[in-house]
């Protein structure tokens, strides 16, 4: 049974479109944003009543413009809709980036509650300090199908069908129609890539399993006409991945090797590699983890969901680049076959490692994968994984940690996350610290105990990492939520499609 991501009866998402004039034609709700204290941002276009009505609304103090806030009229004078909503922006001198995308949200989340099926939202018009249109317009569209995001095909009783269908963002005469199109639908297909990734995270692990994604891969290359190889278990035997099959030993789920190419770029141009972790339960293997908050490990296949999300994003806007999706995929169990500490296993780089903590196998997954990807002949190698407890103690849940072996990779990967609002930082890789995986018994051992674990992971990667610019994504922190709202977020697709974006000159 296929549940999911391609399940016929999901909802149809939202429509979105651009909207150039002012206020002139009908709409079910206007979206305004208010500064504090009580100033209508620029850029509304309202006649000369909507406004005098505005100004004794702001006057009698019914909204002040805090950040977080929103006030809903009706009976607006000479306003051609049913509604108005009117967003807090907080201080005009502190209104960024994330003040301008906590802004959409929270337009969006109170337009849910409305009953309007069509709104107008007028917040990309107001200026973002060192942002253009069309950053203004890419970002609001990404975070309105963020918010709008639904997980609910568990549920037996599902909340109302949503109402709102159609979201036109305002623009004003500073942007050319082409642009402003363009970056509508590159928004549209970075908030699809991230429902891909949050759905495929959110997913239990009875369900999403290895032949899951694999399955997943094989739909979304159908679907773009994108050529897809699946390697079973015997193909990667013959091929001497012993240190990702070492890690499949403790299941009764069989490993997977999702290969998938998207080819937009020149034929002879060489391709981005994105490779996913894709470990669809970890237990900890014989190296058990403890009870306690042991479901999350559901979310350690969130790697493999966000470069598919990524490649989904990509084949939607057709860019101009070549580009090949790797995602070794297996489930970590203990059992009567598991793999043992002390185990020694030889990767397919013939290298050979010392399995100490079975619960590190992440890395041994991606060592093998890291090792098939030269065959693809990379310009860039960026691998995305849920690696390392450490990287949440050292970053929490804010920042992606990046390591690189190539620092002008490092660079392009930092400004993508930052334009993106889907942050990372990076840590060092230095020599110094591979001195941490020496092995008594063979090449190098899998673990490089407690001081910087996000570190020394991420050094077992380099050594597999030689050949090509290879940066990696530690995504344990970010790639999903605890508490309340637990849930997969969908990061890092918004970071990476922005550096695809980057690199193919689409980025505006
Ligand atoms: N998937 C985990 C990393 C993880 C743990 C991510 C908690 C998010 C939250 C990974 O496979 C793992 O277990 N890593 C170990 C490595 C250790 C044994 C060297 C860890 O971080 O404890
Ligand atoms: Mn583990
Ligand atoms: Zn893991």
């Amino acid at each position: 049974m296929i549940i999911g991501v391609f399940d016929p009866e999901q909802e149809k998402p939202v429509e979105f479109s651009i909207k150039r004039q002012g206020p002139a034609e009908h709409s079910g709700c206007f979206v305004v944003g208010i500064f504090e204290s009580r100033k209508l941002a620029d850029g509304h276009g309202f006649g000369e009543a909507t406004r005098r009505f505005l100004q004794e609304i702001l006057a009698t103090g019914d909204m002040d413009g805090k950040a977080g806030t929103t006030l809903l009229l009706r009976n607006v004078p000479s306003l051609p809709g049913e509604r108005l909503l009117l967003v807090g922006l907080g201080k005009e001198k502190e209104f960024r980036e994330k003040e301008y995308g906590a802004a959409v949200r929270t337009a969006i989340k109170a337009l849910r509650d409305t009953g309007a099926s069509d709104a107008t939202i007028h917040l990309t018009r107001i200026a973002v300090k060192k942002r253009s249109a069309a950053w203004r317009i890419r970002q609001a569209a990404a975070v309105a199908s963020e918010t709008l995001y639904r997980f609910d095909q568990f549920k037996s009783k599902k909340e109302d069908k949503r109402r709102l269908t159609r979201l036109a963002f305002s623009i004003d005469d500073k942007i050319k129609d082409a642009q402003a199109a363009q970056a509508l639908a590159q928004g549209r297909a970075i908030g699809e890539g991230i429902a891909l990734a949050r759905t495929l995270g959110n997913l239990p692990g009875n369900v999403c399993t290895p032949a899951y994604l694999a399955d997943s891969a094989q739909k979304i290359a159908e679907e773009h006409l994108l050529e897809c190889q699946i390697l079973e278990r015997g193909e990667m035997e013959a091929l001497g991945m012993h240190s990702l099959l070492s890690v499949a030993k403790g299941s009764h789920l069989p490993p997977k090797l999702i290969i998938v190419h998207y080819r937009g770029g020149k034929a002879d141009e060489k391709p981005v590699v994105l490779v996913g972790k894709g470990i669809t339960f970890d237990t900890g293997g014989i190296s058990l983890k403890p009870g306690e908050g042991m479901d999350e490990m559901k979310f350690d296949m969130c790697g493999a969901a966000s470069v598919l999300g990524t490649l989904k994003a990509v084949a939607l806007l057709q860019l101009p680049i070549n580009l090949t999706v790797i995602v070794p995929s297996v489930e970590n169990m203990p059992g009567g076959a598991a793999s043992k500490p002390g185990d020694i296993v030889t990767s397919l780089s013939g290298q050979t490692i010392e399995i100490l903590n079975t619960d590190a196998e992440g890395r041994l997954i991606l060592c093998d994968a890291l090792t098939f990807a030269e065959r693809f002949h990379p310009q860039t190698v960026v691998d995305v994984a849920t690696l390392t407890g450490a990287c949440v103690i050292a970053l929490g849940n804010v920042a992606t940690g990046l390591f690189a072996n190539d620092d002008a990779l490092a660079a392009e990967l930092l400004e993508a996350g930052a334009t993106a609002g889907d942050r990372a930082w990076q840590l060092p890789l230095w020599d110094d610290y591979q001195e941490q995986l020496k092995s008594n018994f063979a090449d190098m051992a899998n673990i490089g105990g407690r001081p910087a674990g996000s570190v020394t992971a991420a050094c077992f990667l380099s050594r597999f990492a030689k050949k090509f610019s290879w940066a990696h994504l530690d995504i344990a922190g970010t790639a999903w939520k605890s508490g309340a709202e637990k849930g997969a977020t969908g990061r890092p697709v918004s970071l990476l499609v922005h550096f695809l974006l980057e690199r193919t000159g689409k980025l505006h």
